[in-house]
């Protein structure tokens, strides 16, 4: 394809035991050969990516799961990207579905203004930034509201990665099939196309995140549109490697 493909795999709040990380970081060496041609990171919980950051086989990011907009001072529970940069890390991914409250709370907490300000803040601050997009109903639709507050940061497209996960395919083991999220991934860069420009569509680089496993990889990344994957489980088991296989 036109565009460096790129993998993450999201721990999310795994594992249970920090005996258990070593094994985990493991299952990416398998990925080593492959990072000449794809991008690779990995997002560990918050509490363990001090842990693991040096862990892992050169080359594979570690990107913490969330960071403020606001940087150090009164923010209880929150991480600053000068923590990040301090660790020497170069990416975050921020928006995921779990963090903006899209399995059932009333309010979600983070808006798509307020990730709108989170990113354009991470980028200011000279960081990567993965951000994730992928509602529940409507999803085209939905999804590109989420992006049109985020046009402008878009424009920095080596720098921005849209992970594209649709709720019902998060941790369900049904994948989106190839077709729809072929459709998706078009559609929204269509519509960057249609809000930006042709230059930056056909540059930034669009994941696809929910029940990604190596069954399924090399399939879906065969659509012209599918520049990757955002994987959860399967980032827990040696199979991560063969999805890094499968689109690199
Ligand atoms: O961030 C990763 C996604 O939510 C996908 O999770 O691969 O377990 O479905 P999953």
């Amino acid at each position: 394809g036109k565009r460096r493909p790129i993998v993450g795999g999201n721990w999310k709040c795994n594992p249970a035991t920090a005996s258990s990380l070593d094994e985990l970081c493991r299952n990416f060496d398998g990925v080593a050969p492959y990072l000449e041609k794809c991008d690779v990171y990995v997002c560990p919980s918050n509490l363990h990516v001090a842990l693991v950051k040096d862990n892992f086989t050169p080359g594979v990011h570690v990107a913490p799961q969330n960071c403020n907009f606001k940087g150090c001072g009164a923010y209880t529970g929150e991480m600053s990207v000068d923590q990040i940069q301090d660790l020497g890390l170069g990416w975050v991914l921020i928006g995921h579905s779990e963090r903006r409250g899209e399995f059932g709370l009333p309010t979600p907490a983070e808006s798509n203004q307020l990730m709108a300000t989170k990113l354009q803040y991470i980028l200011d601050q000279g960081l990567n930034c993965v951000f994730c997009i992928g509602e529940p109903l409507s999803i085209r639709q939905k999804g590109i509201q989420a992006i049109v507050p985020i046009l402008k940061a878009l424009e920095d497209k080596s720098r921005v990665v849209i992970a594209y996960e649709p709720v019902w395919a998060i941790g369900t083991g049904v994948a989106a099939t190839p077709e729809q999220a072929q459709e998706t991934h078009k559609g929204i860069r269509d519509w960057i196309a249609a809000n930006v420009d042709r230059a930056t569509a056909d540059a930034i680089r669009i994941q696809y995140g929910g029940s990604a496993n190596a069954g399924n990889a090399p399939e879906l990344s065969s659509f012209p549109d599918i520049d990757g994957f955002l994987v959860g489980g399967a980032s827990l088991k040696p199979e991560i490697s063969d999805i890094v296989k499968a689109i690199a």
